[in-house]
């Protein structure tokens, strides 16, 4: 039986691993409906482009009326939402985004869902008692684990800290409110930090090697001694199609890759990467590390995430297949190999929010010692 996906936010980081994964299943049609924001390129689907298996709806997901059309045109099995706004920094700067998009976009999405879904009951009982929507969040919304050695499991508290992390949070107790009260078959992933091919160069790995090739300041927040859970795009990809197919209605999983490292260590290893990978500095620069520059904080920024990704591993048998090691070699290896593709994404807008967020001297390319 083919299965029809509906992928929202599918042009983005994330959403892209999922529907490259998902045409490799033979047996999965694929719609992706997505804004196209300064985050979403299509060129990262560009080898299923014409895959009469694969179809691109440009639409924003808090339109009430174009989300009805998509279900009703499409007839979707499984829901996949990754559209986001999914930028702290932007969030801190502009928040209003984050509110629209993430809270009344997740509303919107789900009174489509719950509309479409109460007419399978009556049009197709069989369709309706497999329909899913499944929700992709973040660790954010647990907020921050300084001091307390602990991990973040499926029950951990909500404490968000930044306008992102609430936004999320936000979306994620509508969910859980429409599968209690509307009974809409859902299910919710929190992830920690991801990091792979195909990344918006406004995150930390993917910035950092951009600036480091361009001989530009590697901006590291406070003392840097914060701490994240990475995990490889791919896995994180693998992990969401095991969820919306073989998780259990109603339930949350936690997705993480048991890797966490300091900002600092990040981008050290970053730079130890490059001057395997990329020798042939650009004028002026010793060693790559010379670039490293300590800037203000983040406000409210988190100490410490990290995540107990054990019921996913024990209930669907998921476990991550890259190390941190392996992945951002690969990752590094790619940005190195797609540098026409960094600079395509970073449009003149992108280059203006830079300007404002780090200062003329990102910009410039004035360099640190
Ligand atoms: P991204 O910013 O790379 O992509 C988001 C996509 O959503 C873009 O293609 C954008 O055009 C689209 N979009 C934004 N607003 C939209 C709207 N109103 N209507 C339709 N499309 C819209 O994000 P990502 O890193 O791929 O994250 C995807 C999801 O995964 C998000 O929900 C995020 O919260 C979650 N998540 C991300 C991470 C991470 O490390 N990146 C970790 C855990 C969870
Ligand atoms: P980021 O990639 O923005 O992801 P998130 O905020 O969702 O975790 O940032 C990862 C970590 O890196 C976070 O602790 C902030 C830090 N950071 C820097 O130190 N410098 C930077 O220029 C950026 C973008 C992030």
């Amino acid at each position: 039986m083919v299965v029809r996906y509906l992928v929202t936010g599918g042009a983005g980081f994330i959403g892209s691993a999922v529907i490259r994964r998902l045409r490799e299943i033979a047996a999965a049609d694929v719609v992706n409906v997505d804004k196209l924001t300064y985050a979403g390129n299509l060129e990262s689907l560009s080898a299923i482009a014409s895959d009469s298996r694969y179809t691109f709806v440009h639409a924003d997901i808090c339109d009430p009326a174009r989300m009805r059309d998509v279900f009703h045109t499409f007839r979707p099995d499984i829901v996949m939402h990754l559209a986001a706004e999914s930028h702290v920094d932007r969030s801190i700067d502009g928040p209003a985004a984050f509110i629209e998009t993430n809270i009344v976009g997740t509303y919107t999405l789900l009174e489509a869902a719950r509309w479409y879904w109460q007419g399978l009951k009556e049009s197709d009982p069989v369709k309706a008692q497999g329909f899913r929507l499944h929700h992709v969040s973040t660790d954010e919304v647990y907020g921050d684990l300084n001091g307390s050695g602990c991990l973040f499991t499926e029950t951990t508290l909500y404490s968000p800290s930044s306008p992102y992390a609430a936004s999320k949070a936000s979306s994620d107790h509508l969910v859980r409110a429409w599968h209690r009260t509307y009974g809409l078959p859902t299910l919710i992933t929190n992830c920690s930090n991801n990091y792979g091919p195909y990344h918006f160069p406004e995150k930390l790995i993917p910035l950092m090697i951009r600036n480091a090739r361009a001989g530009k300041p590697l901006p590291v927040y406070g003392n840097g001694q914060q701490v994240r859970d990475w995990l490889y795009v791919e896995d994180h990809a693998r992990a969401l199609i095991k969820v919306a197919t073989e998780g259990e209605v109603g339930e949350t999983y936690n997705i993480g890759g048991h890797n966490e490292v300091t900002n600092l260590e990040v981008v050290e290893r970053v730079c130890e990467l490059l001057e395997e990978l990329a020798p042939d500095k650009p004028e002026g620069v010793k060693q790559y590390r010379d670039l490293i520059t300590f800037v203000a904080d983040r406000p409210g920024h988190d100490l410490r995430y990290a995540i107990d990704a054990s019921k996913i591993e024990r209930e669907l048998g998921w476990v991550p297949s890259e190390t941190f090691e392996t992945g951002l070699r690969k990752t590094v290896q790619w940005y190195l190999d797609n540098e026409d593709w960094v600079e395509r994404v970073t449009s003149g807008a992108y280059r203006e929010w830079v300007e404002k967020h780090y200062g003329e001297q990102a910009v410039d390319g004035a360099k640190h010692g």
